[in-house]
């Protein structure tokens, strides 16, 4: 799978430029943090910096220069690291380990000097995960850890932490990949996987991806399974063959008939239809600002009054709600569409 295959190894190959610069700042300075904090959402490359930061703190190099930021991997210890063999640097996922008596356990291995390298580093991934009762076991050794122990702590869920813990960290916010971030990665991809992918493509899968590099890696391995080389074809596959402006025009001024020939049509072609219904959401977001007198572009202009688009915006965000549990993906939507042109009809 490419996005295991093309994780980062090095901070060069860290594409999330903001990240990689602040790492770079904070490995260059003067002290090494004894515990980091990687907060940011799924994606976004905590889990690989985590493992990049382990070998670069327990590279030989002495850590004066951004230079000396990118270790060799001849270096033994490094090599067991990227393997995720290395007896010292020992990954957790406290979603799996997160009572009381799992902490207890990893607080009893600190007495123990690193075995083959310069430091042992603990990498707690889902950190949120622990228990009130685990949290307040580890503060301690979060504070005051051996000098040859380096903490490093991943979440998605920084408000789910405890200030204690957060106070005590160092903390790297992983924003939302930007756009040219995620291109920089998929092109590292089609190098790597010698393809030729027309720029609009990744510029597609980038605008898909919601900031998140590992989708847009699994949307470039889809789009090669594929072969859909073309942005139409690309967005069909991505279950995105839709534009929201089309199926509006048609609610606001077509039938009932039209409007659900549309929906059925985008079913078969497997729209996504919460997607859907999210970029509708979004549209009517811009028109109803817009039909209140704020100056807002937009491609097209409707009929609706803002009573009607108040009234669509209602329903869409409760079907938003009922997807979860229909089992039929593009009845909310269908359901959406004849009460609103019931509203319509009414004319109230
Ligand atoms: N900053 C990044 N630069 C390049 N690729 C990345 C980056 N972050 C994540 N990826 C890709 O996404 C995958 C998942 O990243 P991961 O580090 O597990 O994210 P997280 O722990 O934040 O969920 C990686 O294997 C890699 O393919
Ligand atoms: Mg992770």
């Amino acid at each position: 799978m490419y996005y295991l295959t093309y994780r980062s190894q090095s901070l060069k190959e860290l594409d999330h430029s903001h990240v990689r610069k602040q790492l770079e700042k904070i490995l260059t300075s003067e002290t090494i943090p004894h515990a980091f904090l990687f907060t940011g959402p799924k994606g976004t490359g905590k889990t690989s910096a985590a493992r990049i930061v382990a070998k670069i703190l327990n590279a030989k190099e002495n850590l004066t220069s951004v230079q000396t930021l990118e270790p060799k991997l001849k270096d033994e210890t490094l090599i067991a690291i990227a393997k995720g063999t290395s007896p010292d640097v020992i990954e957790i996922d406290a979603a799996s380990h997160r009572k009381i008596d799992d902490v207890r356990q990893l607080i009893s291995e600190l007495k123990f000097a690193p075995l083959i390298s310069k430091y042992k580093i603990y990498i707690i991934d889902e950190v949120h995960m622990l228990t009130k009762e685990a949290f307040n076991a580890l503060l301690k050794s979060l504070e005051e850890p051996p000098s040859t122990t380096i903490f490093i702590l991943a979440t998605t869920e920084l408000d789910d932490l405890p200030k204690t813990i957060t106070s005590r960290c160092v903390v790297v916010h992983f924003g939302h990949a930007d756009k040219r971030d995620l291109i920089a990665m998929l092109k590292r991809i089609v190098k790597g996987e010698k393809l030729s992918c027309p720029e609009e493509i990744l510029s597609c899968i980038a605008d898909c991806a919601d900031g998140s590099f590992r989708d847009a890696a699994k949307m470039l391995e889809m789009a090669v399974m594929q072969q859909a080389f073309s942005v139409e074809k690309l967005q069909e596959v991505l279950g995105r063959g839709w534009s929201t402006d089309e199926l509006l025009g048609i609610l606001d001024t077509g039938t009932l008939k039209e409007t659900l020939t549309w929906i059925e049509d985008a079913a078969a072609k497997n729209a996504n239809f919460r997607l859907l219904i999210e970029s509708l959401l979004s549209l009517l977001h811009t028109i109803l600002i817009q039909k209140n007198g704020i100056d807002v572009e937009l491609t097209k202009t409707y009929n609706f009054s803002i009573k009607d688009v108040a009234v669509l915006i209602g329903l869409l965000q409760r079907a938003y709600q009922e997807m979860k549990y229909s089992p039929i993906q593009s009845l909310p939507l269908e359901l959406v569409v004849i009460e609103f042109t019931d509203h319509k009809a009414k004319g109230v």
